[in-house]
């Protein structure tokens, strides 16, 4: 596994799956992410940093090891010239996420769904009987009527599952309880961080507790991640900080988060699954994965060459 340069699946291309989650299911992680393909657009006089690739469909790779990725196939296709589509080329989609439903026995994706401004700001559902697709989107929505732009989901251990989106035009943070069947949203949600300006959340439980990594919101630029943690999800999050240690820990060490997975989680080990955004030529961004040890409420993400065994 590298942590910088390009990353190659089994067949020799280079991945691309980016703002990506990964599903373990039966042995197997499936590593979901956006398709950036295409020239950057730079769209004129907006507020935030408004490089965008057009949407261009999810992928889905597969790997026993977490360093061999195989190429399974487009997850979930982009729609050509039908600019009513949520997932038409002409817009763009983001920080695709997948679990598992194990009473409806279907694989369910939400993901960030909006138009090339970022107006839309909706939460985009698909199914699957399949780990890797191909996903049937069912459609969007703003969550009980809210904006909804970077997200990410969380499945608890009892089955319960949430949508963790930024809203408020990116000033608050909320976490919003699915259905059973993980296709839409409850009215049971909470705001958090409120005006904090927070984006890229990714959630994770350790022990009893859940712990929220965010980064600021900096259009593309790296900037400090930080986190918070709970004794529930729709609990009380107290904030803790910057869970990186050293130096370029302040910018994440060049990168922003989108996932965490827990590697032995018994024993508080887990990856740091973060983007570092080439934002005037997004294709060809990079990753960047790191070991994560969480102590109690204390995280520690530190920059290593390696990725742990
Ligand atoms: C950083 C986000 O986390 C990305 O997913 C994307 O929304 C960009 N900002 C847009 O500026």
């Amino acid at each position: 596994m590298l942590q910088a340069g390009v990353w190659k699946d089994t067949d020799g291309n280079f991945i691309n799956a980016h703002g990506g989650g990964i599903l373990h299911h039966q042995g197997v992680y499936y590593w979901f992410g956006e398709i950036k393909k295409g020239k950057t657009w730079l769209l004129p006089d907006q507020k935030m940093e408004c490089y965008r690739v057009p949407a261009s469909g999810i992928s889905c790779y597969s790997s026993k090891d977490l360093k061999n990725w195989k190429f399974e196939k487009i997850a979930l296709s982009a729609t050509v010239s039908d600019t009513e589509s949520d997932l038409d080329t002409s817009k763009v989609i983001e920080r695709p996420k997948v679990i598992y439903n194990q009473k409806t026995k279907q694989f369910v994706m939400w993901m960030h769904v909006d138009y090339k401004d970022y107006s839309y700001a909706h939460a985009g559902v698909a199914v699957s009987d399949n780990p890797a697709g191909p996903y049937r989107y069912l459609g969007s929505v703003k969550p009980n009527g809210q904006d909804s732009r970077d997200m990410t989901i969380f499945k608890d251990d009892n089955g319960s599952a949430y949508l963790i989106h930024a809203s408020e035009d990116n000033n608050t943070m909320y976490i919003n309880q699915l259905s059973n069947d993980y296709c839409s949203v409850t009215n049971q949600y909470i705001r958090i961080s409120e005006g904090k300006r927070r984006e890229a959340p990714a959630m994770f439980k350790f022990g009893k507790k859940y712990y929220l990594l965010t980064s600021a919101c900096t259009g593309w630029s790296p900037n400090a991640a930080s986190y918070a943690v709970s004794d529930s999800p729709l609990g009380d999050w107290k904030p803790m900080g910057n869970p990186c240690i050293g130096p370029f820990s302040e910018t994440t060490f060049s990168s922003q988060g989108t996932f965490v997975l827990p590697i032995n989680a018994k024993n508080g080990k887990f990856l740091f699954i973060a983007d570092r955004w080439n934002k005037t030529d997004l294709e060809n961004s990079r990753y960047l994965w790191l070991p994560m040890e969480v102590k109690g409420d204390i995280i520690n993400i530190t920059w290593s060459a390696k990725v742990p065994d």
